[in-house]
């Protein structure tokens, strides 16, 4: 086969195959061959060119212009007429929120948004966070044997979504299973019968959305981000439009939960299958933010992110012609020799862990990072004090097929309650 800039593609280009196999277990290591042989490529199968070392990552993400965030959120896998007129039935409408803004709408607009993220608002919320953590342990910390992603890992990350964003907590069984649907019609290759079930998900979350967002408008303004923005849409309608606030209402709620909700369960698999590192931590909690950081480095919750190129343009010697969408594969960045010493180890006292690309980079950059870090910390140091003789259980880790979001559908640990500390020392 022939990429579109007429070159030849390699054998072990045209295999590559995101949907299945190494990449659904380990990206980083599936792009191997590709950080050392053949760090620009493009996938006959995805139709899109994939790249994989830090340095180029990190040039894309910083020229925004040239390579246009606007297929962020666009269906990596096309819809079936099907599914479209599934879609359509529910008046399906998502268009640009902030992360696949272009410029100048996308700066004005998170220049408007930013204040429910300096680190006094998000400081504010750390109370709350810990009490959803401490009643979601008291519930578990007696049984001996629990999944921790069933448990907790979805349930806090969500509330915390909802409270910070202002949005009522209803309905959370729901936003899960719409939180699935929504991320295997952008980021998956869902069957053709799958793809009108998903459809039919994505359609009544927009519905749902919409539902949320009108009752939010009607009532006297609240707390959270979302009244900033219903407030922000009555001001100045032209920067904060009301396609951008349906849009948002539906896209945010994953965005702030379902990366967190995986990264934290990233960072316990990989912790606790280290018990000697585990052990540190428990020792001294004041590890805890660097070793979350270099969590998000090696194991972090998104992986991979998309541009398209505006003009055509080089990108590590490789030509892609404008219109080329591109697939950055943050994960495999994160393990490139040329920016981070040993990347396959875990090093908790690596000292630039924290210019991983598992956030993006650049005037993208994720707004809520604090705050993801804020809770994964918080899990971190519960965990350790309360439960320090925390096991990982033998188990096969299973993922939701997709280019993008990453973490175990779940995670078992195994305790003995009689060595709880709390029991000891009453
Ligand atoms: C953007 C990852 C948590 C809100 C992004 C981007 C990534 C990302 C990769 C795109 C960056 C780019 O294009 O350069 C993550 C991860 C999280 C997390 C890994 C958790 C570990 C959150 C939370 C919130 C949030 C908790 C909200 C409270 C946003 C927003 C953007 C964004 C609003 C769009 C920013 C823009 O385009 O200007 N995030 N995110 N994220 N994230 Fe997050």
């Amino acid at each position: 086969p022939t990429a579109p800039n007429g070159c030849p593609v390699s054998p072990r280009a045209a295999a590559f195959d995101p949907f299945d196999g190494p990449y659904q277990l380990d990206p980083a290591e599936a792009l191997r061959w590709s950080r050392e042989q053949e760090p620009v490529f493009y996938s006959p199968k995805l139709g899109y060119w994939v790249v994989s070392r830090y340095d180029d990552i990190k040039a894309i993400f910083r020229d925004n212009l040239t390579f246009s965030p606007s297929i962020a959120l666009e269906k990596i896998t096309p819809a079936s007429d099907a599914a479209l007129a599934v879609l359509q039935r529910y008046d399906y409408g998502m268009n640009r929120t902030l992360v696949n803004e272009d410029e100048p709408a996308h700066m004005a607009r998170r220049r408007e948004l930013l204040e429910a993220f300096t680190p006094e608002a998000l400081e504010a919320h750390a109370p709350m966070v810990r009490r959803l953590v401490r009643e979601k342990l008291d519930a578990i910390v007696d049984r001996g044997r629990a999944d921790l992603v069933a448990e907790l890992f979805w349930e806090v990350p969500l509330t915390v979504a909802l409270h910070f964003l202002g949005v009522p907590e209803e309905d959370m069984e729901q936003l899960r299973r719409f939180s699935v649907a929504h991320t295997l019609n952008t980021w998956g290759r869902p069957s053709p019968e799958q793809q009108v079930e998903v459809a039919e998900g994505v359609g009544r979350f927009w519905q749902y959305s919409g539902q949320v967002l009108k009752k939010m408008q009607e009532q006297p303004r609240g707390h959270g981000w979302m009244y900033d923005m219903i407030e922000k849409n009555r001001q100045k309608p032209d920067v904060v439009t009301d396609n951008y606030l349906h849009s948002m209402m539906m896209a945010i709620i994953v965005a702030a939960h379902e990366t967190t909700a995986l990264a934290t369960a990233n960072a316990f698999r990989q912790l606790l299958s280290r018990p000697a590192v585990w052990a540190e931590l428990c020792d001294n909690p004041a590890l805890i933010p660097a070793a979350a950081e270099e969590c998000l480095r090696h194991s972090g919750s998104v992986v991979a992110w998309r541009r398209i190129a505006t003009r055509d343009v080089e990108v590590g010697g490789v030509s892609i012609p404008e219109g080329g969408k591109i697939l950055m594969v943050t994960a495999s960045a994160n393990y490139d020799p040329a920016h981070f010493e040993n990347p396959d180890e875990l090093d908790i006292y690596r000292d630039n862990a924290v210019d991983h690309l598992t956030f993006g980079y650049g005037s993208h950059q994720c707004m809520g990072k604090n705050l993801g870090r804020m809770e994964m910390r918080i899990f971190l140091e519960e965990f350790t004090r309360r439960l320090p003789h925390l096991e990982l259980e033998e188990q096969e880790f299973t993922f939701l097929p997709n280019t993008s979001f990453r973490g175990p559908e779940a995670l078992w640990v195994c305790w003995d309650p009689a060595q709880n500390p709390e029991r000891r020392d009453s």
